[in-house]
Parts: C-alpha cells; sequence; structure tokens
C-alpha cells in the first residue's frame, strides 16, 4: 500500500511517533553501566546455575522452591513448539485450535457479511466484532458464556482496502475507524466442538469512541475536565485504545485506556502544547487517525480539556447491556496497560497497574471500601489513595503514595488526571515500559512485563526523569525486556514495603554472549523478546505472551513470529507454547469455566503489509481474531 506521509504512524512503532512528535527534554549519558550492573547480581555469571539460581538478582526474598524437588514434576505438561515465521498458529502436538471470532464477524441478524474488497463502511462496523483483539475476559450467567474483548485500535491501512493510503477519506471512514475501536462483548457458545459468537444475543453490545461514559471519582466534575459539551465534567463520549483488561470479583470488566493521545490534533498549528500535554505526547497532529476531520471534540485548540478525559480505566458491566461504562479517575490517568486486581485481606481492593511508555512508572491503587461478598461492590472503584513503585537495588522496593502535598498539586483530582508527574514528584523508579501485571493466585507475589525500552540510560523520559541503567531495569538500550517480579512484606498487599526478583530477562543466547544473551532460564529453545501480555492460570503457572520484533533476523534470529510461553514460578522454566501468524501480536487472555478452552487474542496479523492471510487463508484480508485453544483428549489447559 502506497504512502503519502512518512511521518504517519504507518512505518514507525506508536512510541516512535511520539518521539518524533514529543521529544524528550535530553539526552544523559547512563550508557556503559549495563554489564556491571548485571554482572555485579550475578545473573549471568558463568558460574551461576540454573534453577533457584534465576533468581539471584536478590536476596531470596521470595524463597522459591528448592532446585531438585521442582525438577522432579514436569508441572508445565506439553512438549514445546519450535520458533517458525509460519502464517498460522502453531500449538503442541496433543492440542488443537480454532477461531471463535474475528475483525468484521457479524454480531447480529441484521449485520452485514464481511466484504473483503471495501472491508466495511461505518454502519457495518457499528454491527461488527471490532478491530485488534486485545485484553479480554469470559464471564458466566446461567451457563453461558459471554466473551468481553478489547478492540485496542485499527489497522489502518488493512480496514479502508488499500484505499486512502491508509487514512480516512471521509466523515464515514472516521466513523468506521472510531467503531473498530472500543470494546465487543459477545455471547459465544460451544456448538459440534467449535466455540462461536451467538448472533442476536441480549447481551451482544459494541462500546466504540462515541459511547456515552460516566466520569467517576476524584476527577468527576473538576474543571480539567469540562468542555463545551459536557460542562459539568461529568460525561465524556468513548473508550478507545484500550490495552489490556481487568476483571473484579463482582464480575465487571476493567478496559484500560493506553495511547489514547494519538487521536488528538489542533487545527490551530500556533496553539500552545504545555508541559502535561507534552509529558501525555498530545499535540499538534495526532497518528493519521484523523477523528478531528469529523468529529471537533477531537481539535485540542477547540476543545483543550477532553485530553484529559481519556487515559483512564474504564469499569464495564457486561452482563447489563444498558449500562452506562464507568471511568475510574481514583485509578489514575496514564497509558494503562492492564488492571490486575487483588483483593487485601480484610477486603480492601487492591489494583497494580503498569504505564507502558519508555521510563514511565507502576502503580498500585487501593480502596477506600472493602469487598464483600454478596454486597454492594459497585462503586469500590471510586476512590481509594493511589501508589507509585520505588525500586532500590538490592532487590526491596517501596509503594509511594500520590498524596496532594507529597506530588504537589492542589487536589487529590489533579493527582488523578496529571498522574506520571505525581509520580515524578515522588521519585518514583522509571522503568522499561511497564506492561501487563499478573498476580499469582497461591502466593503473594506479583509479576510485571518490562517489555523492553531502548532509551534505558540513554534518555530521560518524558518528563525528563533520569532512566539510569539497574535494578529491575539492569541493561542500557534494553531491546529484549524483562519480568519483575515482587513480593509484598508479610503477604500483605497493603504492605508499603516489598521484595523484588527479575523472573527472566529476554535476550538471544544464539547471538549474543553478554547481557543480551539473557538470564540462565533463556535458552536456545524458548528465547523470545519483547514480554507484555501475561497471566495465571489457576495451577499457578505464568502466561507470557510477546509483542516484538518478529523479524527473525540480526538480534532476533532463531525468535519467530511472537508467542505464548508458559513458565513455573517454582523453578524459573519457561517452555514455548504457541507460536503466532506473521506480524502478529499475541495477546489477551481467558479460559473458560471448566478450564477446557483457553481464549487467546491474535492481533494484527500481516499488520506491516506482510504476506499474512490469517485466519481464512488464500488471498483474504488478514483480521485480528480470538481463537480457542483445546487439548484433543479434552483435558484441562492451564
Ligand atoms: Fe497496547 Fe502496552 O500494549
Ligand atoms: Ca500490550
Ligand atoms: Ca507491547
Ligand atoms: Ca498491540
Amino acid at each position: 500500500m502506497s504512502q503519502t506521509r512518512t511521518d504517519t504512524i504507518h512505518d514507525l512503532s506508536f512510541d516512535e511517533f511520539d518521539e518524533i512528535h514529543s521529544p524528550r527534554p535530553l539526552a544523559t549519558e547512563f550508557g556503559g553501566l549495563a554489564e556491571r550492573a548485571v554482572s555485579r547480581r550475578g545473573f549471568l555469571g558463568a558460574g551461576a546455575s540454573f534453577g533457584a539460581a534465576a533468581f539471584v538478582m536478590s536476596a531470596g526474598a521470595l524463597k522459591p522452591l528448592p532446585v531438585a524437588a521442582a525438577a522432579a514434576t514436569d508441572r508445565l505438561g506439553f512438549e514445546p513448539v519450535a520458533a517458525n515465521g509460519l502464517d498460522t498458529v502453531t500449538v503442541p502436538p496433543g492440542y488443537r485450535w480454532q477461531v471463535v471470532a474475528k475483525w468484521g464477524d457479524p454480531m447480529w441478524s441484521r449485520s452485514f457479511e464481511f466484504d473483503q474488497t471495501t472491508r466495511g463502511s461505518g454502519e457495518s462496523q457499528e454491527l461488527a466484532f471490532g478491530d485488534n483483539a486485545d485484553g479480554m475476559a469470559l464471564f458466566h450467567r446461567g451457563g453461558r458464556n459471554v466473551l468481553v474483548v478489547n478492540n485496542e485500535y485499527v489497522n489502518r491501512d488493512i480496514i479502508y482496502g488499500g484505499a486512502g493510503a491508509g487514512e480516512p477519506r471521509d466523515a464515514d471512514d472516521v466513523r468506521k475507524g472510531k467503531a473498530g475501536h472500543g470494546v465487543s462483548v459477545v455471547e459465544i457458545e460451544r456448538r459440534d466442538g467449535a466455540w462461536s459468537i451467538v448472533e442476536d444475543s441480549p447481551w451482544n453490545r459494541r462500546i466504540t469512541a462515541d459511547t456515552p461514559m460516566e466520569i467517576t471519582g476524584p476527577a468527576r466534575g473538576h474543571a480539567l475536565l469540562k468542555t463545551a459539551a459536557d460542562p459539568s465534567g461529568v460525561e465524556s463520549l468513548g473508550t478507545w485504545n484500550d490495552c489490556g483488561n481487568g476483571r473484579t470479583p463482582w464480575d465487571t470488566y476493567l478496559a484500560c485506556e493506553e495511547n489514547f493521545n494519538g487521536y488528538f490534533s489542533s487545527s490551530d498549528p500556533d496553539v500552545r502544547i504545555g508541559p502535561a500535554f507534552k509529558r501525555y505526547g498530545i499535540g499538534l497532529r495526532d497518528w493519521g487517525y484523523a477523528w478531528a476531520t469529523a468529529d471537533e471534540r477531537f481539535d485540542i485548540s477547540r476543545h483543550p480539556n477532553e485530553p484529559n478525559r481519556a487515559g483512564y480505566v474504564v469499569e464495564i458491566d457486561p452482563l447489563d447491556p444498558v449500562s452506562i461504562p464507568k471511568k475510574r479517575t481514583a485509578l489514575g490517568r496514564f497509558k494503562h496497560e492492564n488492571a490486575e486486581l487483588v483483593l487485601a485481606a480484610n477486603g480492601q481492593v487492591v489494583v497494580y497497574m503498569g504505564d507502558d511508555e519508555r521510563g514511565e512508572f507502576l502503580y498500585r491503587f487501593v480502596s477506600d471500601g472493602r469487598y464483600a461478598e454478596g454486597g454492594d461492590n459497585a462503586d469500590l472503584l471510586e476512590s481509594g489513595r493511589l501508589f507509585a513503585a520505588r525500586f532500590a537495588d538490592e532487590g526491596r522496593g517501596e509503594w509511594v503514595e500520590l498524596t496532594p502535598e507529597a506530588a504537589g498539586m492542589a487536589s487529590r483530582a489533579e493527582v488523578c488526571v496529571h498522574t506520571r508527574m505525581a509520580a515524578s514528584a515522588v521519585g518514583a523508579t522509571t522503568m522499561d515500559r511497564p506492561e501487563w501485571v499478573a498476580a499469582n493466585p497461591n502466593r503473594a507475589e506479583v509479576y510485571c512485563c518490562l517489555t523492553n525500552n531502548k532509551y534505558r540510560g540513554k534518555k530521560p523520559n518524558k518528563g525528563g526523569d533520569p532512566t539510569p541503567v539497574g535494578g529491575p531495569n539492569p541493561r542500557a538500550g534494553n531491546l529484549y525486556g524483562q519480568i519483575v517480579r515482587w513480593a509484598p512484606d508479610g503477604g500483605d498487599h497493603l504492605a508499603s514495603g516489598f521484595a523484588w526478583t527479575l523472573f527472566v530477562v529476554a535476550g538471544n543466547p544464539a547471538v549474543h554472549g553478554d547481557a543480551n544473551a539473557g538470564s540462565r532460564n533463556v535458552t536456545l529453545d524458548n528465547m523470545f523478546n519483547s514480554p507484555d501480555g501475561l497471566a495465571f492460570d489457576r495451577n499457578g503457572l505464568l502466561w507470557i505472551q510477546t509483542d516484538g520484533d518478529y523479524s527473525d533476523a540480526g538480534g532476533f534470529a532463531g525468535q519467530g513470529n511472537n508467542q505464548m510461553l508458559v513458565g513455573d514460578p517454582a523453578t524459573g522454566e519457561i517452555r514455548r507454547f504457541m507460536v503466532g501468524p506473521r506480524q502478529c501480536e499475541v495477546t489477551g487472555i481467558a479460559w473458560s469455566a471448566d478450564r477446557r478452552t483457553l481464549f487467546v487474542g491474535i492481533q494484527h496479523p500481516g499488520e506491516k503489509g506482510g504476506d499474512s492471510h490469517f485466519p481464512d487463508g488464500g488471498d483474504t484480508v488478514p483480521r485480528s481474531a480470538v481463537i480457542a485453544i483445546g487439548r484433543e483428549d479434552g483435558g484441562l489447559v492451564g
């Protein structure tokens, strides 16, 4: 597909586009410290043996099982899948997969069949499954299954059918783009052994960039959230760029707004871009979505507070199709990845969240109220306290509360809108792009994918905070990523202190002999880059999904397409379970109630015009999809 502009998102990642249009303040010089930081901890040291030694990054705070005992049983229980560049899904012997739902699939009998040539219109997209499946959860009611899936963004080169150089040509193209975003709620059923969408189910619902939302929490009604269309600052329209997700024990879904900034632009080239806009990457130009051409609320020169109404966690009740989604400002405003919710012993709700941008932070929310089984828990996420993580070397860390006083801000509302600046003010630790957080169901420990950060040790974050090499971010110019985990002191998620270690440092031992070879649990047979999606199954095994470099060349040779692996927290062993099709990201995961089906998201196959026709093959258009994986013998999958 031809390109008319070289500086739109086409050839650039979101971050790269942001870098060009919202540059970092200054380059700093932390380079050259990586090897020292790494070897100081010895995790790649020649004498280090694997097993419990995978955790030598700190002083054994997590007390893993003895190696011998752990090695005696194969908890992973499947044959590893080899890396490959095939345009299909590869699962281990004894497993099979099928497509459940894909972009453009009809959700109602009045929907349109997917048109391979035009790839639909605004109207057809509003009645169809959205694009770019990401975080997901499965809900159950009366033996029926309701699947909720984020539709993070749209692949413009694909959805516009090759017309318009991947940019909307008119208002209907914008309508289609906005409708491809948001959340798809679909009842699914298993019939003759295969899962599919139940058309016309009363639960089927599309939530898009135009769906009314209620603004709740400390920032509700604050001056920063008031607009011409909503002078009281309590109701906004739509959610977009929802990446990972969360789910609550009271059966609601959490959609997490990530790169919300890339949709705003300015018709006035001289409009002032203040520090708050700069910190969140909001500037004169959008990433090519061109929504402001058809909807003026995305024009920051006319509606400067509109960007303050995005970047939140959105709580959705999927079992009430007429419910109004609630933006939970109490959980802060940043580029939310997912929201991992655990209950403290006293019933307070703790939500762990990453801000996925180079050098941004990890957060923890603690609710004021307490969960009560069978009680009214609907608004537990409306008020609470927000913390950012400060990691120290030698395996210790603490949660620092973002009070208005500590942040130097006038109110809690301001902290909830300008959360990044509040966390900078308290000296939170700049991280290597925190993606999904997952909590172990069997013990008080929490894991987070730090996907990569080519600027580690080289450039500060957008707020000017330095990004020194060390602690949980041990490599300069980190291209491979790592997974950090922490155990709250006393096993209490309300504790302010924690002990951390690195579970895995990804790398390529075929290419590198230094820190970029990865930690000892990375081998020629399981290597990967850029861990992103992350979830525990009920056995306490850790499922790791990747969103990385799929060139299979250079520093990534031998790693193949993006993939999904399973890690054993007790032993550190990691085994590749699945490889996705070409140019996809594997993201989003959920299990059926009987744990015999695993649902996984295949996002943007063929995103760069590569040779993908997933999932339908032939000459068909590549389409993001949710797939189901099961065992041929009908056994449990996690
Ligand atoms: Fe949408 Fe951070 O991935
Ligand atoms: Ca992600
Ligand atoms: Ca990612
Ligand atoms: Ca993605």
